[in-house]
């Protein structure tokens, strides 16, 4: 199982966008948060800054959108060449025609659950998905606490993954530190994302390959694989 890490361009200098991308060139994706001050009391960006981001950006672009009526927008983020484009379980009453729609286009399908969202609807659906990302904070703002009263989501992800023998990605994203990474990965998460871990730091690439070593360290199984 592979690790990933995906640091999110929120806390990133938005006024030199470009020089950030830079500072994380060891970073596997670029994790772009989407907020239309509708789905979440935030704003952030739209499709014309991840168009211009897609351009210039040695990452795959990995776009997470907090906004209602994704059936309307996803797509152009899709369509512009996002890597893996990601909607809310919340926002949707359709996520299988809009994940199926996603793929059409050539993008990677990810559905994300805030932390008060049942994971049991979807784990039937995993062949539908890229990728499942367990909201580990309320979504909406950078730099809160890992809520890991959600772990035993990702746990019944990872199960239901292993069973069904699936390649979906279990990603994890809010409060992800070089503490509560380990956390996560032994819970069955393998892409995490960061952000103020990552841009606060000092030296974001060493912060990088600290988060990866973490995380491959303590991940799910990883214990057994001897015994
Ligand atoms: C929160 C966003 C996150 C955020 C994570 O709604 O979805 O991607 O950037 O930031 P940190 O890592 O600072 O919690
Ligand atoms: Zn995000």
């Amino acid at each position: 199982m592979a690790t990933r890490i995906s640091p999110s361009i929120l806390a990133a200098d938005f006024a030199n966008l470009e020089r950030e991308l830079g500072r994380i060139r060891s970073a596997d994706l670029v994790h772009v948060d989407i907020m239309d001050n509708h789905f979440v009391p935030n704003l952030t960006f739209g499709l014309g800054m991840v168009e211009r981001l897609q351009q210039v950006s040695p990452l795959p672009l990995d776009v997470h959108l907090m906004i209602d009526d994704p059936e309307r927008w996803a797509p152009g983020y899709a369509e512009v060449g996002a890597y893996s484009v990601t909607f809310h379980a919340e926002a949707t009453a359709e996520p299988v025609a809009l994940a199926r729609r996603l793929r059409q286009i050539g993008a990677r399908a990810g559905i994300a659950l805030k932390p008060g969202t049942d994971v049991a609807p979807y784990l039937d659906l995993l062949g539908e998905f890229d990728q499942v990302l367990v909201m580990t904070v309320e979504p909406g703002f950078g730099g809160q606490s890992f809520i890991e009263s959600t772990m035993p989501k990702l746990a019944q992800l990872r199960t239901a993954v292993q069973q069904s023998g699936l390649d979906v990605w279990l990603q994890v994203d809010g409060g992800v530190t070089a503490q509560t990474i380990e956390i996560a990965a032994a819970a069955g998460a393998d892409t995490f994302v960061a952000g103020s871990s990552v841009f606060g730091a000092e030296n974001p690439a060493a912060q990088i390959s600290l988060l990866r070593q973490r995380a491959a360290s303590h991940r799910h199984g990883a214990g057994n694989l001897e015994s």
